[in-house]
């Protein structure tokens, strides 16, 4: 991954100011590491990737390969940071067209608990129907609703095909230590179980076997991602001084777009496959930085896709927002415009090029027409979409994102604000507990 280029912030914050930001930044990602610093209790994710040990990802690859030899389809259930993560270096991966593969070598992932929508998951226990299917569940708390319906339902599934006794070899619970409903279930029935670290967060945690082991499942080439990880970890160090880390640069970079009055970043991308990606960094950087009236609201485009439905705005619209793209200068495939007998479409002009030099000059131009547009920008540069790459992208992100936390002065570990919409559920669905809650909540309706 390239070091962050700025070079397009700076017709809209004077260089001095970003500079001046250099000392912020470097004692940020210094306390991430000394531990002195809010929520220092989900640190745990700094040091991960290297303290990552090779019989760990051989159990991590064992329990995969159980799954993968009984189930054509397996359901990994959770939310948020619970899946996020997986999901997005699953598409990112994945063929786009993998379903119309006519022979698949991977069991397919599909995903639940992310949503209670009733069409969804009465649609997915349909579509599984008549093929061999296993489960990881994922929550830290053990108790979030969402994963907790959705794996109720597929559980009893589960059961009702195979028996209790098979059905404990084709789930695999993810949770916390001792704590939490699901750690319970999970004991009780037998099942085998990975520990998502006390001091990991969920959207911090795709690295443990939250995102590691579905992702051993599907195929994924999980010792490259990590190692990806390891090199951003050695990378971002504190040793590593200002200009050359690219975490502290980046998160220097958008706070003093902040300052300027730029509240909302687009994380740009040319590759439909970089769309879940953008979600994963949406929550990342939403959950850890909007608190206390504060925090960059962060966005996602796929372009040219959204040039077509968002680009409007982004060129002309309020002047308060600012985007980061992520570039990819490879792509996998080769494809080249053929020159056609009659031009009647007039795009001889592009005879012999490859898409993606297209794609890059949609790039570039977008690029310059954004900025003279007062969208200031800054640019990642990737060699190409793999494993490794994307290890290296999602420890950056994270690394930046703590100490873009600490240089907003917020805990960027806690999430208090998303259990407002929990109560007021729980009081609505008359929960044992919350009876004073319910009877308030009807007369607002
Ligand atoms: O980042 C987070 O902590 C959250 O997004 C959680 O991952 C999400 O709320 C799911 O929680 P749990 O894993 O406890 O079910």
């Amino acid at each position: 991954m390239s070091t962050p280029d700025v070079s397009k912030i700076f017709g809209f914050v004077p260089e001095a100011d970003f500079t001046a930001l250099r000392a912020d930044a470097e004692y940020a990602n210094a306390l991430l590491h000394t531990g002195e610093g809010a929520g220092n209790d989900f640190l745990g994710w700094v040091g991960l990737p290297s303290s990552i040990t090779p019989e760990f990802m051989a159990e991590i690859k064992e329990a995969a390969a159980g799954l993968r030899q009984k189930a054509e389809v397996v359901i990994v259930i959770g939310i948020g940071g619970s899946y996020l993560g997986t999901k997005a270096v699953l598409e990112a991966l994945q063929n786009p067209f993998a379903l119309l593969q006519r022979e698949r070598r991977d069991p397919v992932i599909v995903f639940a608990g992310h949503t209670i929508s009733e069409d969804y998951m009465a649609s997915l226990m349909e579509a599984v129907e008549g093929r061999s299917i296993a489960a990881v569940v994922i929550s830290k708390s053990g108790t979030t609703t969402e994963p907790a319906i959705a794996f109720r339902i597929v559980k009893q599934e589960i059961e009702k095909r195979y028996g209790a006794e098979e059905a404990a070899s084709r789930i695999i619970a993810i949770t916390d230590k001792a704590r939490g409903a699901l750690k319970s279930v999970a004991d009780g029935s037998g099942y085998k179980t990975f520990v998502i670290p006390d001091d990991v967060g969920g959207r911090f945690s795709v690295l443990t076997p939250v995102g590691l082991l579905p992702l051993a499942v599907a195929g994924v080439d999980i010792d490259t991602l990590v190692a990806g990880a390891q090199k951003m970890e050695a990378a971002t160090a504190p040793s590593v001084p200002f200009d050359s880390n690219p975490a502290a640069i980046y998160a220097a970079a958008r706070y003093a777009l902040y300052q300027k009055g730029f509240k909302i970043e687009i994380l740009a991308a040319y590759e439909p496959g970089l769309q879940y990606f953008a979600e994963w960094w949406k929550q990342l950087y939403g959950e850890s930085e909007g608190k206390q009236g504060k925090g960059i609201f962060p966005a996602g485009v796929i372009f040219s896709t959204d040039l077509h439905s968002m680009g409007q705005y982004i060129q002309e619209g309020e002047r308060i927002l600012f985007e980061t793209v992520v570039s990819v200068a490879e792509p996998h495939r080769k494809m080249t415009i053929e020159r056609a007998e009659n031009d009647g479409d007039g795009l001889n002009f592009l005879a012999g090029k490859r898409i993606s030099e297209v794609n890059r000059m949609a790039e570039l131009g977008t690029m310059l027409a954004h900025v003279d547009g007062g969208v200031p920008n800054i640019r990642i540069e990737i060699p190409r979409i793999d494993e490794g790459s994307l290890g290296e992208l999602i420890y950056f992100f994270e690394k930046a994102c703590g100490i873009s936390g600490y240089m907003l002065g917020v805990n960027p570990f806690d999430q208090p604000g998303v259990e407002a919409y929990k109560r007021n559920m729980f009081a609505l669905l008359e929960k044992p507990g919350y009876e004073e809650q319910t009877a308030e909540i009807k007369k607002r309706l």
